[in-house]
């Protein structure tokens, strides 16, 4: 059999390949900030309010191509109230996850040869997509001092071929929050030149919940750029159930369909109704482990003030810190170490694109705070016994 030379060129799945370096997976004492997961179940209410449903036979047809009527109403409502903004069921789509979303929107904006800009460092699955579709990558460089990216370095990439910038606030890997302004600003880039902003807001609900995000939705004319990508897979601990979405215009919504149509058909029908149950009864529950994440993330950031610690914390926030690793190796040698030798988990930011080896990220939500000191432990007495 011929495989497609993209696909095939791909990076292997970085998750999997990290976990193959792992010998015992049921270790007691490993411990694991490898992939961004919430270390809890939905609470019992949705849980049984879902088992109800699917006891009925409601979750076992697909659904319309954008998604149940009420999920989109819901959806549309929290954004209005998230981000002070306007938004409507219509220009929501339901997807199978936010990575799905991803997707179809990319392949809805883009064919073979258009360039997409991305920040570095940058989600895997949005880079290893581009790669497979045939899309050329432009990359914005890192700067560890603001991990913010800079439009004015994103002005300089734009070219005939350009069909999207691609944002990720909270960021994956880094943990930063991109400011209003920053967000602003690449709005006006991308709408001065007629492409798309695609903003993945899958960590949202990890920061704080009163001020919005940023003003995007507050334009009138928003539909015409602005891409909001979402995931009900952390907020409400669906990940199995594969539930996302996308808010856009008219016109990409439209497109969008066809190639929904072509792939999830619908995103899929229990996922749906656990989501809108999270929507309708969950915001207490939402904010409560919000705050816990926030504290968490001030509890990994004291942890690594450590005077005695060369790893350097780069940022942190909603799931992840990213950190700079002390020694003269690729990350991917770091990460092995200190899972063979200290029973770490870690991912290497060679994961997250170019010039990224002198980094790792630590997915921090996995893990209760008791294990920070143990964490920063570890790393002290790599520091001193790994040969790298
Ligand atoms: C930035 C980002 N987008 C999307 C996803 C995937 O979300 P979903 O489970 O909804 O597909 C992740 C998961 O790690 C992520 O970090």
């Amino acid at each position: 059999m011929k495989y497609n030379p993209n696909v095939h060129d791909c990076a292997a799945a970085p998750i999997a390949e990290a976990w193959s370096w792992v010998e015992d997976g049921n270790s007691p004492d490993l411990i694991d900030m490898c992939q961004a997961v919430p270390a809890y179940l939905p609470p019992q209410p949705l849980l049984d309010h879902l088992a109800e449903a699917i006891r009925n036979g409601e979750g076992a047809t697909y659904t319309d191509i954008c998604g149940i009527e009420p999920l989109r109403e819901a959806l549309a409502e929290n954004i209005r109230g998230r981000y002070q903004g306007d938004c409507q069921a219509d220009d929501i789509i339901i997807t199978a996850g936010c990575n799905q979303a991803f997707c179809s929107v990319i392949d809805t904006l883009c064919q073979k040869g258009d360039e997409v800009i991305l920040p570095l460092p940058c989600y895997f699955n949005h880079q290893m997509w581009l790669s497979a579709r045939g899309i050329n990558t432009q990359y914005l460089s890192f700067n560890p001092d603001t991990a913010q990216p800079s439009v004015e370095e994103a002005r300089t990439l734009i070219s005939d071929r350009s069909r999207a910038i691609v944002l990720v606030t909270p960021n994956n890997p880094t943990g930063a929050t991109y400011s209003p302004d920053c967000i602003e600003a690449f709005y006006q880039l991308a709408k001065e030149h007629g492409i798309a902003l695609i903003v993945d807001e899958t960590y949202r609900d990890f920061i704080d919940y009163v001020i919005p995000p940023h003003a995007l939705f507050e334009h009138n004319d928003w539909r015409d750029t602005f891409v909001h990508l979402y995931s009900f897979s952390k907020v409400f601990s669906l990940t199995g159930h594969r539930t996302g979405a996308v808010a856009a215009g008219p016109g990409l919504i439209e497109q969008m369909q066809k190639v929904q149509d072509c792939t999830a058909i619908s995103a899929p029908h229990a996922g749906q109704l656990a989501a809108l149950y999270g929507l309708q009864h969950l915001h207490d529950w939402k904010l409560k482990k919000s705050a816990e994440l926030q504290q968490r993330a001030a509890l990994i950031k004291q942890a690594f003030s450590h005077a005695e610690l060369k790893y350097r914390l780069i940022c942190a926030g909603a799931y992840f810190a990213y950190v700079e690793h002390p020694f003269d190796s690729k990350s991917r040698e770091v990460v092995k170490a200190l899972i063979k030798n200290f029973d770490l988990v870690s991912l290497p930011g060679s994961y997250f694109g170019q010039n990224q080896d002198k980094f790792i990220r630590l997915a921090f939500a996995n893990v209760h705070e008791k294990h920070f000191d143990e964490v920063i432990n570890r790393l002290l007495q790599s520091q001193s016994t790994l040969e790298l």
